[in-house]
């Protein structure tokens, strides 16, 4: 018998108790954190969906593995186990350790980057673009155009624009262009998929110009999911296999093992190239460690390796992907405007939809993400005009694409009932909607201002 219920794949054997907190109360937390949810305190909010990076539970193998911790500083047990598991699955001639995905973006990007030179990918993700701005080089994005709106529905739509990158390659010359990087899944487009037929013709396109392809890893498990149920070639492939085959089409990697490594803490860089390998490793032992363990400790190394083959169990990826499904459907059920379809690690509100009577410029999905809060306690994050929004030149909102609130589900932390307490709250979100105010930022720091700004109702 099928049965279609699908359960959690696991039980609970040790549990961190929630504090529950009444609207009035919350109320007073909200103003006291001057709207900005950043600036909350985890202890006070009951379902916490800002992140899936490093809010993962830990199994049972992966506490065990940190009792044998080697933290030996050079050549450690942990890090030769850590070292095999990664070069198991990607095939990649180095692994280089970091202490989580942005210092991994750092040393790479540094060593290939600079002034003149160019990235281009599907989206960058915000660290990603980040590093190699600050290195002086520039990011380009090539989405696809169905990528772009949240409600039209295609398997894959965090693909690359094929014909978009090759128009940017013969337009900025191929000589200008320092690597090209296929973020799985995409985050920043909506944590949506990326099909193996478009990486191969990625790779295609980077062979015939010569120039390297980078995979950013974070959660290719999720993306191996997809593959496997929506192209009919990789039905039979295990999730491991599918993931070996697409950094295949590629010349390295980097990883945020906070995501698919279902750590707390870690990442890694993985090369073929053995030139760029000895640029990167003398960045590495500057900033972040000795070769054989960058930013972690033996401890995490062993939690790494662990999570790394846990991550590609089927049914953990069935119920991983089966949960952020029913988020979804049962929103959309609701009216709830989502992006569609569901993506692997998040649910994505489309604010500006919701509320659709507050202006771009009163920022929809701060004020969703703070109406979340009061009525259930939730924590969400803001990916609209709050974190992409640029100044004109006489001060006003030039607004970022999409107004988006993205509910992010910690792996393995919350069961159905938390899931179906998020539900309920969005029936009074929606029933509440037209009353909805907007916002106004009171105070912004120069830089990233979500992390810190202070906001009000208007
Ligand atoms: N690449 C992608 C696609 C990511 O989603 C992230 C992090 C990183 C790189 C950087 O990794 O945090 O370990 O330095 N994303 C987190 C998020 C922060 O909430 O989506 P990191």
């Amino acid at each position: 018998m099928n049965y279609k219920t699908i359960i959690e794949p696991f039980r609970i054997k040790m549990v961190e108790a929630i504090r529950m907190t009444s609207e009035d109360e919350r109320e007073k937390l909200l103003k006291k954190a001057k709207h900005n949810l950043f600036l909350l305190k985890a202890e006070d909010v009951i379902i916490d969906l800002l992140t899936d990076s490093g809010t993962a539970a830990m199994s049972s193998q992966q506490w065990a593995g940190m009792m044998i911790g080697d933290e030996s500083y050079a050549g450690a047990k942990s890090w030769k186990k850590m070292e095999t598991t990664i070069k198991d699955l990607t095939g990649y001639k180095h692994v280089l350790p970091t202490h989580q995905g942005r210092a991994a973006e750092r040393i790479l990007y540094g060593c290939m980057g600079g002034k003149g030179k160019i990235f281009i990918s599907n989206t960058h993700f915000d660290t990603t673009r980040a590093n190699i701005e600050f290195s002086n080089a520039e990011a380009i994005d090539c989405p696809t155009e169905i990528g772009k709106k949240p409600s039209s529905k295609h398997p894959f739509k965090g693909n690359m624009n094929i014909s978009k990158l090759i128009s940017t390659i013969n337009k900025r010359g191929k000589e200008n262009i320092a690597g090209i990087i296929l973020t799985v899944t995409n985050n920043s487009g909506g944590g949506q998929p990326v099909s193996m037929k478009n990486a191969k013709e990625v790779s295609r396109v980077c062979k015939k110009y010569n120039i390297p392809l980078i995979i950013d890893a974070c959660r290719i498990a999720e993306n191996a999911y997809f593959i496997k149920n929506r192209e009919k070639e990789y039905q039979s492939y295990t999730y491991k296999k599918i993931a070996q085959k697409m950094f295949d089409l590629a010349d390295g990697c980097t990883m945020s093992a906070k995501k698919d490594g279902i750590v707390n803490m870690g990442g890694f860089l993985a090369l073929n190239s053995d030139k760029l390998t000895e640029k990167c490793r003398n960045e590495l032992i500057i900033t972040e460690g000795f070769i054989t363990y960058g930013g972690i400790s033996g401890r995490d190394m062993e939690a790494i390796s662990t999570g790394l083959q846990e991550v590609f169990e089927p049914d953990y990826l069935q119920y991983r992907i089966a949960s952020t499904t029913y988020l979804g459907e049962r929103l959309t059920k609701m009216g709830v405007p989502i992006m569609l379809p569901v993506g692997g690690h998040a649910v994505y509100i489309d604010a500006k939809a919701l509320y659709s009577h507050i202006p771009v410029d009163q920022f929809p999905g701060q004020s969703l993400a703070c109406n979340l809060y009061l009525k259930g306690g939730i924590r969400a994050s803001e990916i609209g005009s709050v974190m992409f929004g640029k100044k004109g030149p006489k001060g006003e909102l030039i607004p970022a694409s999409m107004e988006l609130v993205r509910l992010a589900i910690p792996r393995r932390v919350y069961t159905q009932s938390h899931v179906d307490y998020v539900i309920e709250v969005f029936q009074e979100i929606m029933k509440n909607r037209k009353k909805a105010k907007g916002i106004k930022i009171v105070k912004e720091p120069k830089f990233l201002r979500h992390f810190t700004s202070h906001f009000k109702f208007i």
